[in-house]
């Protein structure tokens, strides 16, 4: 979850307004009741845009504590309440994180807290930066150069008890990272002669004050110094104390400090000696001397000074005595020697203190670069901070060559501020083609130009003047400045060519006034042309080059006769315009951060606001104007290409690549983020934005946006990670999945093989015993056969030779035996044949016992054979006969005891003799048939059992009864007709024929006969019947059958009859279904 912030804007809680820009209605009252109202609520920074106006509260306010720079840390500049920490914020940022290198701009009067403005935004970046032991250590040396350096160059003016008297302006390098390397400082024209002479109610450098309050005893001692400040010229007693001020205190600060810095003990101890030596070089005193030229000379009152002076600084005394004394000019190889008058000897000595200090102040820094400087050759990121001494004036014409240099350098830190934000923006709405109405403001270029030009400027003349041979004064001078700027505009001078000033008594004969950006100041022409001549007398230099103290040798180089060097050295005021020239150069690659200090009193007390004080610095800082600039135009620009770099990734069309121009892509971006059109414009390279809350709501965007573009590479990167991973596992999955198949197919192919060797083995073992077996059993038939062979043969072998055995013998003997007795039993058996007559049942018995079964099988083969000799001799009439007989015993034998009687009875067939009997002759004629049965048989009458007596005829093809007297045909049956004869089993001779019913026969009923050759009878009506219809005629052999009578069927019952009745069957009719047969 992201992380929940409270928004707060410098519109919250607000007094007055935080930003003059939201200043209603705009006008120099309001401005001031604004920053009075603020003040006097301890605001006292308000902003016009990203420039901080920074009132000077003269008390502690307790806004600079470590939870305001928390505060303060990494919130956009309009988040919170306007504060330098917002504006040191936004440096540090914009140097780290869009790589842009920042410059700090501190401007104002003396005493308006420019000093304190620079060390709060030091003290605030040395918070918020990185962090670590050898980082911590560039940051305390980074701090600690200022309390040395305030020690050495700063001064109790009646501005302000630490008037910075130098120019300052420091680089603070810092890596990519933002962590502080190193830094370099530059140092600007000290105000020197404050050494020798200090104005009313001012001090020298705190560094005097300090060393004698502060130094122990002992340290005293050995710089030969005294603690009572009374005792030494150089050191001005009105205000020697400072309110507030602990002298003591700070030197061990001082000391302190220069030991952080790196300064080593002795180093350190050489320049406390300089110092003494500077102090001590105050009390030299000069008296004249009549010379015998008529000439005053300067000799020294008392020589004791110089004496400790020489001890202290290891300088020859004599040596340095002459240089006091004489000065030795050289000119075209030729040396002269004057000797110098008094004044000449105090001009001297004061200007070998001030040299001295100044170079040893020069050397300070130096040694303090030495120190700090970044140890390291990659690019730096570069913060500079620039604290220079604030725009002067001093009642009275006592402004001098300084305040002169102070002001002009102050002229061109307003020409850059002009440059960069007013001009410049206006000039750049102009160039962008956004549409943009003029707003006049004072540009102070032209008073600058008055100051530096190279050939008509002030410094110009100066220079010119002092290299100019014959006598030159600061009056020939003026003069030079009054005919030359005269036409100025700003130059004002009593003498110049124009009347305007003639009549102005408030500017004295001596002076020139110069309006400068931020006042009219006038300047006093005395001291120009030597201050800016800077002149250290030949003799001095040589003599401190000859000095035993290395610092002070070192601090002189030019006065070693080695390297004499004829040749001016550049003037103070040249010098000091070239260094400015490259200060400016170098703010102008950088990105600018304005500090604006106003000073709201000139009593340096707390709660008091001078509105006609601040009212006049509003107006020369041309604040109103800034403010109007601002309003009229926009908050931020950006060009295209980095605004679309910067931007690109809140929008889809834009992110991550935009082909085409960046504006279009600008425009889009707009679009989509939906900024309403009057927020922006656009110029021909840059956009242009009116408001910075927009600018900050893009920014708040683009940090969420960020964040969520970390989470995607973070979430890409853990996928890739992951997928690698993945892809790494499959890859080793595979690899592993590949060997192990390959290991179980080896496994399961060795099985395989294995099995396979197991089957074949098995099978090669069955083959093998398969034909073990074949070849076994080969070899036992084999064997068999030569076994049955071998016994074979032996048999073979032995039935050849059994005869030739007498074991043989009982067995032939048996044998002839049998043979003879079954030779004797056949011929004795031939012998006794019985006859040939099939039914003679003898047959001789058998002889031997063990010839019985042969015996009777003989018995038999005779019988069948005398059978076939008796069949062989009958005719075919017997054949036929005994056919018949056959046939009869097949149909009656052992069924009707009639039968036995029969067989001996020869069959007939004709009993009558019809041919032969005329009687007969009519039905003889009738029958056109062969007779086969002629017989009388008795027919029983159906109703009474009663017997009549009828000719029975058989032909082919019909039954016939005829009457036996008349021979009248009765009935006529065809043989188809004939259905059944039925008969008993006895002995009696009963037979009934029944007829097929309906047939035409049959009306009368069946017949019932009686006759003496039933068997016949029956046997023959058998076989005619068989030949002529091919059936077999059923013959019932029953005791007891039915008899159709006409319509009714009687029972013949045959019954067992008494003998009474004679041995004739007796037939009787008992009712009308029984008709009894009794049988005796
Ligand atoms: N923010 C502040 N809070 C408290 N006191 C301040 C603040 N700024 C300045 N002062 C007081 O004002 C005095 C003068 O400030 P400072 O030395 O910074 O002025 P300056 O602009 O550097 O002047 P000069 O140009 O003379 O060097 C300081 O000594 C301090 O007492
Ligand atoms: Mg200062």
């Amino acid at each position: 979850m992201a992380k929940m912030e409270v928004k707060t804007s410098l519109l919250d809680n607000m007094i007055g307004v935080g930003d003059m820009v939201l200043l209603e209605p705009l006008n120099e009252e309001t401005f001031i009741n604004n920053l009075k109202k603020r003040f006097d609520h301890n605001e006292i920074y308000t902003y016009i845009g990203s420039v901080v106006i920074s009132v000077n509260p003269y008390r502690s306010l307790p806004i600079y504590s470590p939870e305001k720079v928390e505060d303060y840390r990494n919130r956009n500049f309009y988040e919170l309440s306007p504060h330098i920490f917002a504006l040191s914020d936004e440096a540090y940022r914009s140097l780290r994180d869009q790589d842009k290198d920042q410059c700090i701009l501190i401007t104002g009067e003396s005493g308006a807290g420019k000093t304190e403005a620079s060390k709060l935004v030091m003290s605030y970046v040395a918070a918020v930066c990185g962090k670590g032991a050898e980082v911590n250590q560039v940051k305390e040396q980074l701090l600690q150069s200022n309390p040395v350096l305030e020690a050495f160059g700063n001064a109790k003016t009646v501005r302000n008890d630490n008037s910075s008297r130098f120019g300052k302006y420091m680089d603070i390098e810092f890596d990519f990272k933002g962590d502080p390397l190193g830094g370099v400082i530059s140092n600007y024209l000290l105000e020197k002669s404050r050494v020798v002479k200090q104005p009313r109610g001012e001090r020298n450098f705190h560094v005097f004050y300090q060393l004698l309050s502060g130094a122990s005893e002992e340290l005293l001692n050995k710089l030969t110094l005294e603690r009572d400040f009374s005792r030494y010229n150089y050191l001005s007693l009105d205000s020697a104390k400072v309110n507030g001020v602990d002298d003591a205190a700070n030197f061990r600060t001082v000391r302190n400090a220069m030991q952080i810095v790196g300064f080593m003990d002795h180093e350190a101890e050489s320049v406390l000696e300089v110092v003494a030596a500077v102090l001590k070089l105050g009390n030299i005193e000069f008296k004249p001397e009549s010379r015998v030229n008529g000439l005053d000379e300067s000799k020294i009152k008392d020589k004791n000074e110089l004496k400790e002076i020489c001890e202290l600084t290891g300088i020859d005394q004599s040596v340095l005595e002459r240089a006091f004394s004489f000065r030795t000019v050289e000119a075209k190889q030729e040396k002269v020697s004057t000797t110098l008058n008094v004044a000449q000897a105090y001009y001297a000595r004061d200007a070998l203190a001030k040299n001295l200090y100044s170079r040893l102040f020069s050397w300070l820094v130096n040694r303090i670069n030495e120190s700090i400087k970044a140890q390291t050759k990659v690019r730096k990121k570069v913060m500079g901070v620039l604290d220079i001494y604030g725009f002067e004036i001093f009642e009275n014409a006592d402004n001098s060559f300084e305040q002169f240099i102070i002001n002009y350098c102050n002229e061109k830190l307003q020409q850059i501020f002009i440059e960069l934000t007013l001009k410049e923006e206006q000039e750049e709405y102009v160039r962008e083609g956004i549409e943009w109405t003029h707003i006049d403001y004072f540009n102070n270029a032209i008073i600058c130009d008055l100051i530096e030009n190279n050939t008509n400027g002030i410094l110009a003349m100066l220079d010119e003047e002092c290299l100019r041979p014959g006598t030159v004064t600061d009056e020939t001078f003026l003069e030079k400045l009054n005919q030359v700027c005269a036409t100025h505009q700003h130059f004002e001078s009593r003498m110049s060519k124009s009347s305007r000033f003639l009549n102005d008594t408030s500017l004295p004969h001596s002076c020139f006034r110069i309006q400068h950006y931020a006042g009219k100041v006038l300047y006093q022409v005395e001291g120009f042309v030597d201050k800016n001549n800077d002149l250290l007398y030949r003799d001095l230099s040589q003599a401190m080059w000859k000095a035993g103290h290395t610092l002070i040798k070192s601090l002189f180089p030019e006065g070693n006769p080695a390297k004499i060097n004829l040749k001016r050295p550049p003037t103070a005021g040249s010098q000091f315009k070239a260094s400015v020239a490259t200060l400016m150069k170098n703010l102008q690659t950088k990105n600018p951060n304005y500090i604006r200090c106003i000073k709201p009193n000139d009593k340096k007390a707390a709660h008091i606001f001078s509105e006609a004080l601040v009212c006049h610095q509003i107006r020369y800082l041309g604040l109103l104007e800034n403010v109007r600039v601002r309003r009229a135009g926009y908050a931020f620009r950006q060009a295209y290409e980095p605004c679309l770099e910067r931007y690109k990734m809140l929008c889809k069309q834009t992110w991550p690549h935009w082909k085409g121009p960046a504006r279009a892509g600008v425009e889009v971006l707009f679009n989509e983020l939906e900024i309403p059109v009057e927020e922006y414009s656009f110029g021909r390279s840059k956009i242009f934005i009116r408001n910075p809350r927009t600018l900050f709501k893009l920014e708040d965007l683009r940090k969420q946006r960020l964040e969520d573009l970390a989470t995607l590479i973070q979430k890409i990167y853990r996928g890739w990670k992951c997928r690698t991973h993945f892809l790494l596992m499959r890859k080793s999955q595979i690899v592993i999945a590949a060997w192990y198949r390959r290991y179980a197919q080896q496994k399961r192919y060795q099985q395989i093989k294995s099995s396979t060797l197991v089957i074949q083995s098995y099978i090669r073992g069955w083959k093998a015993r398969k034909i073990l077996r074949e070849l076994k059993h080969r070899k036992r038939c084999e064997e068999a056969a030569t076994t049955i062979a071998a016994y074979w043969h032996g048999t073979q072998v032995r039935r050849e030779y059994r005869k030739f055995f007498r074991a043989n013998a009982g067995k032939k003997i048996y044998e002839f035996t049998l043979q003879r007795i079954v030779q004797k039993y056949f011929l004795e058996m031939k012998n006794k044949m019985p006859s040939l007559s099939p039914i003679d049942k003898n047959w001789p018995p058998r002889p031997y016992l063990f010839l019985d079964s042969t015996h009777k099988e003989l018995k038999r083969i005779f019988h069948l054979w005398r059978c076939k000799k008796y069949r062989d001799q009958f005719t075919d009439q017997q054949k036929l006969i005994y056919e018949e007989k056959l046939e009869a015993s097949e149909l009656f034998k052992d069924k009707k005891a009639l039968y036995p009687s029969s067989v001996g009875q020869p069959f007939q067939g004709a009993y009558l003799e019809i041919n032969k009997n005329p009687k007969y002759k009519k039905l003889k004629d009738a029958i056109e048939e062969k007779i086969i049965i002629a017989e009388v048989v008795n027919k029983i009458n159906r109703a009474n059992g009663k017997s009549t007596s009828r000719i029975f005829l058989l032909t082919n093809n019909n039954l016939l009864l005829a009457d036996q007297k008349s021979g009248q045909i009765k009935s006529e049956v065809p043989l188809v007709d004939v259905t059944k004869v039925s008969m008993s089993s006895q002995n009696d001779g009963f037979f009934a024929v029944h007829l097929k019913e309906g047939s035409e026969a049959a009306s009368k009923g069946d017949f019932l006969f009686s006759s003496d050759h039933l068997i016949e009878m029956a046997t023959k009506l058998y076989r005619t019947t068989l030949s002529q219809t091919k059936q077999k005629l059923n013959i019932e052999i029953s005791d007891e059958f039915l008899v159709q009578f006409r319509q009714d069927k009687v029972c013949v019952k045959f019954i067992q009859g008494n003998q009474k009745n004679g041995s004739v069957p007796t037939c009787k009719r008992k009712n009308n279904r029984l008709l009894e047969v009794a049988v005796p």
